[in-house]
Parts: C-alpha cells; structure tokens; sequence
C-alpha cells in the first residue's frame, strides 16, 4: 500500500490504526484471500449424479452430488495421469474417472483401479462443502471453522432466497465491500442525506457487523418523510465474513429487508459476484406470495444501491493515500481482515506472516 498521509485530525487511535493501514498485508491485496466459505455454484445447478468444473480462488475443482443428494468438492485432476475428473463420472458419493476409470470414494481415497484388480494407493484431496441460502459453498481449508456466513437477524430462521445478479466488478472484492461502510458518499453518490455513523462490533463466527447508530438527517426533507417509520436509529447495519462476504440488513422499524453480496476474488485481482435476495420464510400461500412480493421490493433497493457505485467501481485505482476520521469504519475493516488467516491464491496455502 502506498505511503499514507496523516491527516491533521489526531488521536491516539486512530494514528494507531493509520499507522496499521501501511502494514497491510492482505487488504486489497490480488494474489491473497482469507481462509473461510466461499460459494462456488447455484444449488439448483448441480443436480443429483452430476459432476462439474469450477474455479475457485485460483483452484481448479471437481464438484459433484452424489446419488444420495450430498456435494463433493476434489481438486480437479486425477493423481494417475491428470485427467480433469469433471469428465468422469458419479457412482453414489465417489467419483469415478473418465480416463482410466479409477474410483474414488467421499473421502477421496481411490477404492477401484479396473485394469490392476485392486485399488492403488492414493487419494485425491477433499474440501468442506455445505449448503445454503440456495447456493453450494466450499471451505479452503481442512476443517471448517466457522458457520457458512450468514445475516444475523435471520441466523436462527429458514429462508426464502431468491438469486439476483451475477456480476463482475475491475476492483479487489474488499473494495468493493467496504462501500457500504464509508459513511461519506451515501449523501455524494446515493443522494441520502443521512447521518450514518457506524459502530462495530465482532462476532465470535469471525464476523464484523457494523450498525448505523443515528436518527440524523432530521432537517432534510426526506427524512422528515421517512421519519414516521423509524422510531429508532434509521437501521443500516452490515456483517462481513473474509472482507468477501457482507450482508445488508435495512428498513424501518416494524421491517427489515436483507441482501448478501457473496464475492471471490477473481484471477487478475479482480471481484465476481453474487447477489442473493433473503427474507424469513413465512407459512402457507399468503406467506409464500408476501415473500416474492418482498423480495422483489429487496431486488429494486439492491439495485438502487448497486446502480450508483457501479461506475467508481469501473475505473478506481484504490489507494488509501489520506483517510480522514469519516473513514473510520474503513480502517477497522482492514484491521479485522489482517488479523485472519491468510491464504495463497491458487495454492490455498496460508501466507508466512
Ligand atoms: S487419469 Fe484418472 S484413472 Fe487415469
Ligand atoms: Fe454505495
């Protein structure tokens, strides 16, 4: 990161924090990620029996669910000769390859080689997988640590989701989070003129939230018309997971709409991502009719946010060069991100630090 001017206003804090922002060493940084849950493909596309290629962070994988409905995820190529095992085929919970037809069972360890009449030796390496929110996701490391992420008012609740956009963005996937925690441009770029200050909070599920503490605004127009809605704080609130993954909880008092932007940083340190739309289920047909009602309502505020950041999203360069006390939320981030475990891009292997 390039050399940061201190700005004139001090506090011992925050020049510490500053002082931390010159160290960064996996914020916005486009050949690191840190370990967790990352999603890897629509559920509804991977049907039971079907295997499929995919790239994730840098790692060629072969996911399949097995006849029984549970997914598998393995690297991609075959310990005999290489070949990509998204060719081969699924038999119950293994894997069998295309070349030379050796089999693999769910914990990766080949149990038939048809041409030697016995199984050789060797495995192929296996990751975490586990579903949810209509989407199947893959832990980068041995053991999964954490819950797959989730948005807290809903973390006990089933849910109806509904998959938005599929999107790319030309900055890091921690750019692209920390947008919806920089307090300035929710007047510049959003044309809302409220007063968000955030205060954070860490989960113990190695989650940051970050919740709007204010009612402000009260001279502007429009919120002296929203105002009847919120008794309380106008609530805004976000939960990240890996500096990827943030969730939006918002609305007045009496309802709250949520929308997850799932992201993963792509080859050329870049962001591809997925929206998902959520809301609580609610029972029978008037509930099931209500929710497609309020997810659509939840799509045309994602949208909205989403429309006017687009463009900086385009063509920034982010550079850090003179964060002021408004970017306090910003700094914070970074420093919940560094103290994670980073890992390599396409290796997967944690960085020396
Ligand atoms: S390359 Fe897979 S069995 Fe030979
Ligand atoms: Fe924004």
């Amino acid at each position: 990161m390039a050399a940061i001017e201190l700005n004139s206003e001090k506090t011992t804090d925050f020049n510490h924090s500053i002082a931390s922002l010159r160290d960064a060493q996996i914020f916005n940084h486009s050949q690191r990620f840190i370990q967790g849950w990352y999603w890897a493909i629509p559920s509804r596309e991977l049907k039971p029996g079907q295997v499929k290629p995919i790239t994730l962070l840098g790692r060629k994988i072969a996911i399949y669910r097995g006849e029984a409905g549970k997914v598998f995820a393995v690297d991609a190529y075959c310990p005999h000769m290489g070949a990509h095992l998204a060719e081969g085929k699924v038999e119950g919970n293994g894997l069998r390859c295309f070349f030379h037809n050796w089999k693999f069972d769910a914990d990766g360890i080949c149990v038939d080689s048809p041409c030697l009449g016995k199984p050789v030796s060797v495995t192929i390496k296996t990751w975490p997988t586990a579903e949810k929110y209509g989407m199947i996701w893959v832990w980068t490391g041995e053991e999964a640590q954490q819950p797959i992420p989730f948005v807290p008012e809903l973390k006990e609740d089933s849910c109806d989701v509904m998959l938005a956009a599929r999107f790319e963005k030309n900055c890091h996937p921690n750019v692209v989070m920390i947008n919806a925690i920089d307090a300035h441009h929710f007047n510049t770029v959003h044309n809302l003129p409220v007063d968000i200050v955030f205060q954070k909070k860490e989960l113990p599920e190695n989650a940051i939230t970050f919740s709007n503490i204010t009612r402000g605004g009260d001279d502007s127009w429009f919120v002296k018309l929203i105002r009847p809605l919120y008794q309380n704080e106008v609530t805004y609130k976000m939960c990240y997971w890996y500096g990827s993954i943030g969730t939006v909880t918002l609305g007045p008092d009496f309802f709250h709409f949520h929308i997850m932007f799932a992201l993963r940083l792509t080859e050329t340190g870049k962001t591809e991502g997925q929206t998902l739309l959520l809301t609580q289920k609610r029972p029978g047909l008037w509930g099931w009719i209500f929710n497609r009602f309020v997810l659509w309502i939840t799509w045309i505020v994602g949208n909205y946010f989403a429309k006017g950041d687009t463009q900086i999203f385009q063509t920034i360069k982010f550079d850090f060069k003179t964060p002021t006390k408004a970017d306090k939320s910003i700094i914070e981030f970074i420093d919940h991100l560094e103290g994670q475990t980073a890992l390599t891009w396409e290796t997967w292997q944690a960085v020396e630090r």
